[in-house]
């Protein structure tokens, strides 16, 4: 595909030193699966951006493009039309950005690990040695207050106990930005909010921008900021076309 001329302006005018580099840049970005008859636009005509600052919670109707546009975001999908880039996480062009850690709805952790195994897992991939990546999980989960799990398999954790572990392990990889795909899905409204409690507490930590998706208003309302999503569109007033212009216009000056 073309690069996008939003993306191609990027390229030609880095940020400047000092600026502080959106996390994600998302213009115009739709993302349709399958082709022909069976296609189906699943987002739409996307813009906005993720800073390390934004806290925000993304709702909308079941299939409304939630899931897509967080894989999106995560490079786990490519835009079919379209930019989205990630100026704060490579710089452009970037075939795939580090530093992004991926919270999934439901149960994710490793059933023959215990919940410690689970968060240093990814680490030890990533060739981090095994007594580093012990300590790293260790400092994540003690970070958020869940030490007591460390020797637990995730069959003797409940739901949320499970979800907290799962924030754990992606703090220990320092992320710069955090995804959470319904975090708190299938848990009830106390265990949920402690789950929104600890990636709040772990963005600010990090200095990482979060983006969660919910199907629960008063799991969004706990976020300084919500987006809505309705058939693979974004509605938010304040995310225009020309609020993104002035973004990139700030960093060429
Ligand atoms: N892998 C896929 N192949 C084909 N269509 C898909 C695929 N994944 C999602 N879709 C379709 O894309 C649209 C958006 O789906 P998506 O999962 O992004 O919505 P969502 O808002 O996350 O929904 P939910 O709230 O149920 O999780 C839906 O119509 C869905 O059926
Ligand atoms: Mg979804």
């Amino acid at each position: 595909m073309r690069p996008h001329q939003g993306a191609a302006d990027f390229a030609a005018n880095p940020v400047p030193p000092g600026a502080v580099p959106d996390l994600v840049i998302c213009e115009r970005a739709a993302h349709t699966y399958g082709t022909g008859i069976t296609a189906v636009v699943a987002v739409h005509d996307v813009t906005c951006r993720v800073l390390p600052s934004t806290r925000v919670a993304i709702t909308g109707p079941s299939g409304s493009g939630k899931s897509t546009l967080l894989h999106l975001m995560a490079g786990l999908e490519t835009t079919t039309a379209g930019a989205l880039w990630w100026p704060g996480l490579g710089g452009y062009p970037l075939a795939h950005p580090g530093r992004i850690g991926i919270v999934f709805q439901g149960p994710s952790l490793l059933p023959a690990l215990d919940a410690l195994e689970n968060v240093a897992f990814p680490l030890q991939m990533a060739a981090t040695g095994d007594h580093d990546a012990k300590e790293l999980a260790w400092d994540a989960m003690r970070r958020l207050g869940i030490t007591d799990l460390a020797g637990k398999l995730p069959q003797e954790l409940s739901g949320g106990q499970a979800q907290r572990v799962a924030v754990a392990r992606v703090i220990a990889a320092d992320p710069a930005l955090i995804l959470a795909d319904e975090p708190t899905g299938q848990l009830d409204h106390h265990a949920g909010g402690l789950v929104i409690d600890v990636l709040l507490q772990a963005a600010d930590e990090l200095s990482a921008g979060l983006v969660i998706s919910t199907h629960d208003p008063l799991i969004a309302h706990r976020l300084p900021q919500q987006w809505t999503m309705n058939d693979g569109r974004l509605l938010d007033p304040t995310l225009t076309p020309t609020g993104m212009t002035t973004a990139r216009s700030a960093g060429r000056s």
